[in-house]
């Protein structure tokens, strides 16, 4: 991958909080491993998710409420993004520019930071959107989308025990074998309206899982374990 250009990761929740607290151990690895890219001219704006804390707000409002609209459930998830990134932001604060994006249309002018934390913004898609948005915004050429989710599968893999990852599929064909409408706390590879603009903007998607090590190879051009989505 170029280090030219920034590097766009949106980093799901479940990896900063997952179920039954934060994950302390793999923030410290993943903070080791950030920095010392950073040492080595590297530049990164990360979008961090909701979470187990997202999922919990949600769950909650919906049985406490019964009905409640979508509008209300993203609002919880974003808070939450929030938080998180603010969390994040503080584990790098003497990196990191001193600003969490909160509001992606006031674009950060003379950037001087090698990296830029961001949380989740407007209702109607999850933080992999605004991570698209940071990659058409400034000038990055690719997303890595890092989850609990390692590989994009031929079919559900929590339904279908001989689901088979895939490595290389078109967004065209992404769009085809994965949910299109969006729900509030959605658990996909990547969510549909993010899909949308990717698709439009012809960007690249790497699908990876939590190991660093993957991480380290797929920057540096090595074999790595993940999904390539691209037009
Ligand atoms: P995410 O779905 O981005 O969190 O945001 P996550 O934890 O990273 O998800 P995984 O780990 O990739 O699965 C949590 C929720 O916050 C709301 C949505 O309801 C979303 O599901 N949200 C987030 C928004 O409504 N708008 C945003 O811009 C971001």
């Amino acid at each position: 991958m170029d280090k030219e250009k920034p590097v766009v990761i949106s980093l799901g929740g479940s990896l900063v909080v997952p179920n039954g607290g934060i994950d302390t151990e793999y923030i410290n690895k993943f903070s080791k491993f950030i920095r010392k890219k950073i040492a080595d001219k590297w530049r990164f704006f990360i979008v961090i998710g909701g979470g187990a804390t997202a999922r919990h707000y949600i769950a909650a409002a919906r049985k406490i409420t019964g009905k409640i609209t979508d509008w209300d459930l993203d609002w919880l998830g974003i808070h939450s993004t929030q938080l998180n990134a603010h969390f994040i932001r503080t584990v790098f604060k003497d990196t990191a520019h001193p600003r969490v994006i909160l509001n992606y249309e006031k674009k950060i002018v003379n950037l001087r930071e090698p990296l830029v934390i961001a949380a989740g913004w407007k209702p109607g898609c999850s933080t992999d959107y605004d991570a698209m948005l940071l990659v058409r915004d400034y000038n990055a050429k690719s997303l890595i989308n890092i989850s609990n989710i390692e590989w994009v599968h031929n079919k559900d893999p929590k339904k279908f025990p001989d689901a088979k990852p895939i490595e290389k599929i078109s967004w065209e064909d992404y769009e085809k074998l994965t949910s299109q409408e969006w729900t509030p706390g959605i658990n996909s590879p990547f969510d549909p309206v993010a899909t949308k603009l990717a698709k439009e903007l012809n960007c690249t998607v790497y699908i990876i899982g939590s190991n660093i090590d993957n991480l380290d190879n797929l920057l540096s051009g090595r074999d790595f374990k993940g999904t390539i989505i691209s037009s």
